[in-house]
């Protein structure tokens, strides 16, 4: 029985560099896990099953963690099959990334309790074609991601911050979110400054994302304008939304209906999953 715990991420940027012919856009973007996340308890089973604290979430195989498992048999030709339990606590249609941190958790899972012993950028190669934001999980937890999101380039720790996640009740899809941004294949290519900038401080931190997202849902933009009123240094929408994060010495106002996690940064070790520090 392997318990794994498979966290969220934020985007500290996104800019959208290009509409791509396939249909996706290429992005530049540093991609950080936080300690807000799920927990996967796997076991083997003769069949895939999986279960969810969440009852709203689908557990049947379009759920990212059965179609990983999926992949890892097809890839492999092994037999293996699992039973899973997912305890969910990352909000979804959030821009948190919980549907494809699952994923990779799942994979390396498939990894350990089949003992197959693949290098993590094969695992990393098969989860790309799961979702986008898939290959970032296997990074230590704090990288530059370009392409699709697919392009991974590891960053080392960043200065330890604490901060707040803010998830209104709104859920915004990303495809559509993608749709309303409108960009047409004409925009500039590659901007490598971006990481120079950011990793000097001088970049000012920015969603290209929120405009179509705001203009969705308007009501967002007034929510960011008030975690700003409320004191924080720094509130941006993380991905494709609703979720926002906040750092700073602000306090947040008690009268919002939203949901909110004090998180921090958090890395995975070299050799081992991420891990929340619980004992099992
Ligand atoms: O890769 P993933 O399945 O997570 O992407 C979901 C949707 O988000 C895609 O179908 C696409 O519409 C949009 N997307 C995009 N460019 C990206 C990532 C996602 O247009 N880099």
């Amino acid at each position: 029985m392997l318990r794994l715990f498979s966290p969220a991420k934020i985007n500290l940027f996104l800019r959208i560099v290009s509409k791509r012919s396939d249909g996706y856009h290429n992005l530049s973007s540093v991609f950080q896990t936080i300690t807000l996340g799920d927990t996967l308890i796997i076991e083997p089973s003769a069949y895939d099953r999986l279960t969810c604290t969440d009852p709203q979430l689908p557990t049947d195989e379009s759920n990212l963690i059965l179609k990983a498992t999926a992949l890892f048999r097809r890839q492999t030709n092994l037999k293996h099959a699992f039973n899973i339990h997912l305890i969910k606590r990352i909000p979804t249609q959030a821009g948190l990334g919980g549907g494809s941190s699952n994923a990779a958790t799942m994979l390396w899972a498939c990894n350990q309790l089949a003992k197959t012993n693949l290098p993590l950028h094969i695992l990393k190669q098969w989860g790309a074609t799961i979702g986008s934001d898939v290959p970032f999980f296997f990074s230590e937890g704090t990288a530059y991601c370009t392409g699709k999101g697919e392009s991974v380039q590891p960053l080392s720790a960043l200065a330890s911050r604490s901060l707040w996640i803010v998830k209104p009740p709104e859920a915004l899809s990303t495809p559509e979110v993608y749709r309303r941004l409108g960009f047409d294949s004409s925009a500039q290519l590659s901007t490598p400054s971006d990481l120079e900038a950011f990793l000097s401080g001088s970049l000012p931190l920015f969603n290209d994302l929120e405009v179509p997202a705001f203009d969705i849902y308007p009501q967002l933009k007034k929510l960011k304008a008030t975690l700003i009123e409320s004191g924080f240094e720094t509130v941006l929408m993380s991905g494709s939304g609703s979720a926002f994060f906040c750092i700073g010495q602000g306090s947040l106002p008690s009268n919002l209906s939203v949901t909110s996690f004090p998180v921090q940064f958090m890395r995975r070790g070299t050799y081992d999953w991420y891990s929340d520090g619980l004992i099992e």
